[in-house]
């Protein structure tokens, strides 16, 4: 019993007066689309009764207004690649999907901010800002194909996040409709801002559970024109993991500190046809290091490099060529889809600890990984500290014993890593995944202030139920 209502044909006819026709989807075939993101569809979909696709925030006020008079679930949608169900509309309902609404309203120089809808995919804003010498610095490993809306919803993090920062540190305003159907506009083209509680932050991150975003005003940078790379090959991933926190200790600041696995490596590689130096290698860094004055970029190559030969790396390979840089960084960006078509019965972590507490780290999860009897490769922004553990079934093992045994490893893979000063997720979000587990590790003080934000924020809990907090043990 879910205690919402259903969309009845009634519903329906209003959702086409207010999005036309043509954005309205009830087909059973078409909705399909919208009943999973990334994460396992058997174990995680779920059909919505209905997905409006709307021009604007005027059409999307309008749905969230019907929904709350009917009591009807909404669920807000990007482009569907989150890791965590945030997407996902468990309780059928209405999905509001923001894929129409995808303008670069305004490009502002002289403010170094940009203006754009909630649906414009990630690497085309990119693009489009580059092309004026300017940079956004988000880069999600999915850039080709999650939204910007998405982003903000999960405050991304990715593969920059060692010098630049994740999403929220470029987003400088937001228009929402909030769970009520109001518009508000949160911030503005402004560098300092304390007028009040920081509701903009609160939104970031805040996994659609706040209303939805329909508009951004975004922070870009100077273009780094000077890029370079380094692949350095280890023989351990604990000699490639423990190199971390001395590079960055050093005040070194690389763009990113990527690791790879040998498996890692290996799976994407096949997946892509495609071939790297990792012969001999158990694991790999990939190093990336950016600016503006390539002299310096230079220097810090150099140092870097030395650094990593003189801490038992086996090679260390520059890429310089934009060609060759995108080929490793594809290889890079491809591990998690390259897992799932190789082994879809898996559960993609993304822990997040300290830097100087990820050498503790790798030694436990091969002592988790012969506890029960999974492999856990493991790949991820090292230089965040933030790593993507994989539990992956053996194909002998079956699925009764993978349940129990992935239920038991992720309680214990979570409390070490709260033992270790961390926390469960860095950048994939709570969602439906970790909602249960979230409950009993976080402090009961903290997730009642979370609650109450949720409770006072939406009222009628219609704003994509069942993620963050378990169903109904919220009111
Ligand atoms: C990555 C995704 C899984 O880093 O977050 O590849
Ligand atoms: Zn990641």
């Amino acid at each position: 019993m879910s205690g919402y209502n259903r969309v009845t044909e009634k519903i329906v006819e209003e959702l086409r007066r207010i999005a036309g026709k043509g954005n309205v989807i009830v087909d059973e075939e078409k909705l399909e689309a919208y009943s999973h993101d990334e994460t396992d569809a058997a174990e995680y979909g779920h059909m919505p009764e209905a997905a409006v696709l709307p021009a604007n925030a005027e059409q999307v006020a309008a749905i969230i207004k019907l929904a709350n008079r009917e009591h009807i679930p909404v669920t807000p949608r990007g482009a569907g690649s989150g890791l965590s169900g945030g997407a996902i509309p468990e309780y059928g309902g209405i999905v509001i999907s923001l894929e129409k609404m995808n303008r670069l309203i305004e490009l502002d120089k002289a403010n170094m901010a940009a203006v754009v809808e909630a649906g414009m995919v990630t690497n085309d804003f990119a693009q489009a800002v580059q092309d004026e010498g300017l940079f956004f610095a988000g880069y999600p490993m999915s850039l080709q194909t999650c939204l910007i809306g998405g982003n903000i919803a999960e405050n991304a993090g990715g593969g920059k996040a060692v010098k630049y920062g994740v999403t929220g540190r470029y987003i400088l305003g937001l228009e929402l409709v909030t769970p009520q159907g109001d518009i508000v506009n949160l911030g503005g083209k402004l560098a300092k801002d304390v007028t009040g509680y920081d509701l903009k932050s609160l939104i970031i991150g805040s996994e659609g559970t706040l209303g939805i975003v329909t508009k951004a005003v975004i922070r870009l940078i100077g273009y780094p024109a000077a890029k370079s790379d380094l692949l350095v090959l280890f023989k351990t991933p604990r000699e490639a993991i423990d190199l971390v926190p001395v590079i960055l200790s050093r005040g070194l600041t690389p763009v990113s500190i990527e690791f790879m696995d040998r498996l890692s490596i290996i799976t994407s590689c096949r997946y892509l046809n495609e071939s790297l130096p990792y012969e001999n290698a158990g694991a790999m860094l990939l190093i990336e290091l950016d600016g503006t004055n390539p002299d310096q970029i230079e220097e810090d190559l150099i140092e870097t490099g030395k650094l990593c030969e003189s801490h038992g790396a086996l090679n260390v390979y520059v890429a310089e060529d934009r060609n060759n840089i995108e080929r490793i960084w594809n290889v890079r960006r491809n591990i998690a889809e390259a897992f799932k078509v190789f082994s879809p019965v898996q559960s993609l972590e993304d822990i997040v600890v300290p830097i100087s507490r990820i050498p503790e780290l790798i030694p436990r999860l091969e002592e988790l990984g012969k506890k029960y009897a999974l492999q856990i490769p493991c790949y991820g922004h090292a230089g965040d500290g933030n790593l993507h553990a994989t539990l992956v079934k053996d194909p002998s093992m079956g699925m009764e014993e993978w349940h129990k045994n992935e239920k038991a490893c992720l309680k214990e893979l979570y409390k070490i890593t709260m033992d270790l000063g961390g926390k469960i997720s860095g950048e994939h979000g709570i969602g439906i995944k970790r909602r249960d587990y979230l409950q009993n590790l976080i402090d009961p003080g903290e997730l009642e202030l979370m609650r109450a934000v949720k409770k006072a924020w939406d009222p009628n809990n219609i704003m994509n139920p069942g993620k963050i907090f378990a169903p109904f043990i919220l009111f």
